[in-house]
């Protein structure tokens, strides 16, 4: 049941440094990882050629994400595509090559068929999964399970960050065993991730302050997220969120992309929402902030602690815990789920069951 809770979508944000922390420390072992249900040996790691991440939905999104931290870390080319779109345009597969399905549920219809597919060209899969014993789960090569729990909100908040975790994991791992990183950095890395659960939930605690500003925005006709790199996958999910359950239209772009058209729907007091986390990007996302406030725009900026200048670009300002670029996901999308979840409750909509839309998607 909901454990007090008004909605099984905000008991599950709450119960996600949990989640964090029973997806990672089963798979570290004295200061190394290890993913035994991986059954790949060094070897078999280091002649992985490309990897392609296959899933719907805020899982495809955790895999925008994490082509930059397998590419940024370990230096494999990683190919991402909706499962809708992989299993209908005959892709490219080759023998070295490693196809990861993720999925909360484990039925998703097109992230099945895209794992026959992967299979039928007799690639190696692995699923990455939450619902154990699931289709998926079942016919992948390997499964690395997501310890999320049960997930009961169509929203998926929890299993989301653990679908983070679990290839962060992988890519770190990945990236040791082709000899990219040193020891002392796989350390680094796993020092920071340790540090999640407790930033998390710091970042929760924030939740008076952000309902008051998501019921400013009850009645907003549309809103943008914009970012570069990894906070352009943060915007998407963080669009996603506020869509699907608050029925408030809202579209997420890479923020150097606005200049090619969707600029022009920038009216006065539009929400535009900037996930800038991204150290080496942080100059550009700001002079994309600075273009659409000048146009009228009220900018809400996401980024990390310390990046006080920001103010003078944005309206209203969420600092985010410091940790590794690659990580921030983590981080920044709890203030984007709770504006989602706030902005819902204002309005008074079925926040656990949004309108038209299952938990599980089993038709194509
Ligand atoms: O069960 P799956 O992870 O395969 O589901 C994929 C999508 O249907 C799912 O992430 C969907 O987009 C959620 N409603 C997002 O909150």
């Amino acid at each position: 049941e909901k454990g007090g809770y008004e909605h099984f979508m905000l008991k599950e944000m709450y119960e996600q440094p949990k989640t964090v922390r029973d997806t990672l420390s089963p798979r570290i072992k004295d200061g190394k990882i290890e993913i035994e249900e991986l059954g790949m040996t060094d070897e078999e790691i280091r002649a992985i050629n490309r990897i392609h991440i296959v899933a719907c939905g805020s899982a495809y999104h955790t895999g925008v994400t994490a082509k930059y931290v397998f590419e940024g870390m370990a230096r494999i080319p990683v190919e991402v595509d909706l499962a809708s779109e992989f299993r209908y345009r005959n892709p490219i597969l080759d023998e070295n090559d490693l196809v990861i399905i993720i999925s909360q549920s484990g039925e998703t219809a097109d992230s099945l068929a895209a794992l026959r597919e992967a299979k039928s060209q007799e690639i190696k899969t692995l699923g990455i999964v939450n619902v154990i014993g699931s289709s998926i789960a079942r016919e992948a090569d390997k499964v690395m399970y997501t310890w999320a729990g049960p997930e009961i909100a169509v929203a998926t908040t929890k299993a989301y960050s653990a679908q983070l975790i679990a290839q962060y994991l992988l890519a770190i791992k990945f990236a040791a065993a082709r000899g990219r990183i040193t020891d002392q950095e796989v350390e680094e890395y796993l020092g920071d991730l340790k540090k999640l659960p407790d930033q998390i939930e710091l970042l929760l605690s924030n939740q008076t302050k952000i309902q008051k500003f998501a019921n400013r925005y009850i009645a907003a006709k549309d809103v943008f997220f914009i970012g570069r790199g990894i906070d352009y996958a943060i915007s998407m999910e963080g669009s996603l969120k506020l869509k699907e359950i608050s029925y408030v239209h809202s579209e997420a772009y890479a923020a150097g992309e606005l200049k090619h058209g969707t600029i022009s729907l920038i009216e006065d007091g539009t929400l535009v929402v900037a996930v800038a986390t991204q150290e080496d990007l942080y100059k550009k996302t700001v002079s994309n902030m600075v273009e659409v406030k000048t146009r009228g725009a009220f900018v809400m900026a996401v980024t990390n602690e310390g990046n006080i200048d920001i103010e003078k670009a944005a309206d209203y300002v969420i600092y985010i815990p410091l940790t590794n670029k690659y990580f921030t996901n983590s981080l920044a999308i709890i203030p984007l789920q709770l504006f989602g979840y706030y902005v819902s409750v204002g309005k008074g909509c079925d926040v656990d069951k949004p309108r038209n839309l299952a938990k599980s998607v089993t038709v194509e």
